[in-house]
């Protein structure tokens, strides 16, 4: 296989961040090579950008692979314009078109700020496309429910559904990727799968990292936006979906999109009694061995205080359907928190019946925990001494570190024309339908922005009144 993938907003962040250091680790696995086009508003020259993607990837790759990553930045190509104009787009298709066979796919990934995603698709509309283009599209998908419809009307307007791909790198990591063979590779935890055996879900990315780096991006989208419309609420679409009849695209999006539209859209009333909204303030976070001092979120540049942006939101969601009916999901993120916690938790109910004397058996427990990649289920044994006397013990494994990680995983799926990394345009409107009433909820102060000081386990909902 070979391709050839654009890159706009070449310059940018998340393309020196993610998709660069990703790149510099799928190359080996490209046989025929991959021309990159880089397109962006800044004045470089092909030359200075060959120089930059170079530079990004050798820091990466180290000697390694050296070869293979000299080969891509020596024939990376600039386009610099604005990424909404037709014309630059058409001039950066051609460049990518001019280095393939003809037959090779050619992807265009928006590496943008999400306000830039109608006007480039728009734009994409007016060029003459490659046969196949493929389009990759980063969250946030829109700014609410409105916003995901027109932009997914634009997009069906250029290309069919199977070429759209609204990647969320969570779907490529390894433990999110687990639940499915948890679930359906094996006898043991399906049929205990429902409200007749589990009480609750827990959904939980807890980061120690503060907001302060890309205060501009997270301020005009905060913890909800960032984070439970998209990564959240696919991890909860695994977790609570139907069995798919195969692991085929479509029956996976179909199933994933069913479960989603069971989730009841959040009233006020449980909004204010169940969710919680934080920011944080001055405090050390863990770093390393030691700790670091992080100021509070309003005094970074870049934060307009008066927006209320949430650092930390806490939702429990409701699945109404025979299987989950009664069963609270909790869904919970946040930034500069005391503890680096990520896991998806599966709380099992009591046994029927007690038929042991002395403390009664711990409830069964299944913690799927995500980088690193870990699982364990707590169980009750008979433990040593009194042969009738109970333990709880956590028959727990560690999985491999996943190589490629999540981007080059994303990257080598679009390559490979396989969107079940991606959110499709149902689910990713289901996702603003289950949100954007908590936005307006919280927005209209039904739930009170709690501070929380940096290092902590995040806000403390206050004590009833009366
Ligand atoms: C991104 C969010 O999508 O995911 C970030 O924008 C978050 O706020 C990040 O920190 C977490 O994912 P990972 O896998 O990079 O730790």
């Amino acid at each position: 296989m070979s391709a050839s993938l654009v890159i706009l907003g070449a310059t940018g962040d998340l393309t020196g961040r993610y998709l660069l250091p990703a790149l510099a680790q799928v190359l080996p696995q490209i046989e025929g090579g991959l021309q990159l086009v880089g397109v962006a508003q800044d004045d470089l020259d092909t030359g200075a950008f060959r120089r930059q993607v170079d530079e990004r990837l050798g820091q990466v790759t180290g000697d390694g692979g050296r070869d293979v990553h000299e080969r891509l930045a020596g024939s990376a190509e600039y386009v610099r314009g604005d990424v909404t104009d037709a014309a630059t787009l058409q001039a950066a298709l051609d460049l990518a078109g001019r280095h393939g066979t003809g037959r090779d796919p050619v992807v265009v990934y928006l590496a943008l700020p999400h306000v830039l995603f109608e006007g480039v698709v728009h734009a994409l509309g007016a060029c003459r496309l490659p046969e196949g283009l493929r389009v990759v599209v980063e969250k946030p998908f829109g700014e609410d429910l409105e916003g995901a419809r027109r932009l997914n009307a634009a997009l069906a307007a250029v290309l069919p559904e199977d070429r759209t791909f609204r990647v969320d790198h969570f779907l490529a990591k390894q433990t999110v990727l687990n639940i499915l063979g948890l679930r359906f590779a094996n006898r043991v935890f399906e049929p205990l799968w429902s409200s007749a055996h589990i009480t609750g879900v827990d959904i939980v990315f807890d980061e120690t990292v503060d907001a302060q780096a890309r205060a501009s991006y997270y301020d005009r989208s905060g913890a909800l936006r960032d984070m439970v419309q998209n990564h959240l609420l696919q991890v909860l679409a695994y977790v609570a979906m139907e069995p798919p009849v195969s692991t085929a695209p479509a029956d996976l999006s179909a199933r994933k999109a069913d479960v989603l539209r069971a989730v009841r859209t959040p009233s006020r009333e449980a909004l204010a009694a169940t969710s919680l909204r934080g920011r944080y303030t001055r405090g050390e976070v863990p770093d390393g061995e030691g700790a670091r001092t992080v100021d509070s979120y309003v005094d970074a540049p870049g934060i307009d205080p008066a927006r209320e942006t949430e650092t930390y939101a806490e939702v429990v969601l409701s699945v109404d359907n025979w299987r989950w009916s009664g069963v609270p999901f909790r869904l919970r993120t946040g930034k500069a928190l005391g503890a680096r916690r990520r896991e998806v938790v599966i709380h099992f109910a009591e046994v029927p019946h007690v038929v042991f004397a002395g403390a009664p058996p711990q409830r069964n427990v299944l913690r799927l925990q995500l980088d690193p990649d870990r699982m364990s289920l707590r169980v009750n044994v008979n433990g040593q001494g009194d042969p009738f006397e109970l333990e709880p013990v956590d028959l727990d494994t560690d999985l491999a570190k996943q190589e490629p990680g999540p981007y080059g995983q994303l990257l080598l799926a679009v390559l490979d024309g396989d969107t079940r990394l991606s959110a499709h345009a149902a689910e990713a409107e289901e996702g603003w339908r289950i949100v954007e009433p908590v936005l307006a909820a919280w927005g209209d102060g039904v739930v009170p922005l709690l501070d929380y000081p940096a290092g902590s386990d995040g806000p403390v909902r206050p004590a009833p009144q009366g």
